[in-house]
């Protein structure tokens, strides 16, 4: 699966931590586009949808929560629950987030501006998809 759970490095002092992370280094896209998912309520799961270019990399900054990532061959859960463990996505994965921690902030950098076109939202359809891959 084109799924790569990263541990970024924690530059510690006696301040407390900082983690610094760049387009072409740490992440290996340029990053067009930043959001954040936040204040989630209580059983929630978001997501349900696949890309079919676009490359992210998502960080809990804050909390915690689990993704669920299907391709044409495989079904896979990931915990997010630390600030420098962070999930890099590509291709043609479906992908729900739920388990949500109250103080859960996920952050996630794109390769792309938003572009609704590039959504597979329709789970049958990305069944299609895959499967003709
Ligand atoms: P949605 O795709 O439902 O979020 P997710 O699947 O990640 O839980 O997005 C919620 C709304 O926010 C939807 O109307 C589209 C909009 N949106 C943007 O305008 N820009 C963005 O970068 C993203 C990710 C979503």
């Amino acid at each position: 699966m084109n799924a790569e759970l990263i541990e970024f490095k924690v530059i510690g002092d006696a301040r407390g931590s900082l983690i610094a992370v760049e387009a072409m280094q740490q992440v290996p896209f340029d990053i067009k586009r930043v959001y954040y998912i936040f204040d989630t309520q209580e059983g929630v799961r978001r997501g349900f949808h696949a890309h079919i270019e676009l490359q992210q990399v998502a960080i809990c900054v804050r909390g915690s929560c689990r993704f669920k990532l299907e391709d044409g061959s495989e079904v896979r859960e990931v915990l997010l629950d630390a600030p420098n463990k962070c999930l890099l996505l590509k291709g043609l994965i479906w992908r729900e987030m739920f388990d949500f921690s109250d103080d859960c902030v996920l952050l996630v950098l794109a390769s792309e501006h938003y572009d609704e076109a590039d959504y597979i939202r329709d789970y049958d359809r990305f069944k299609e998809l895959t499967n003709a891959v």
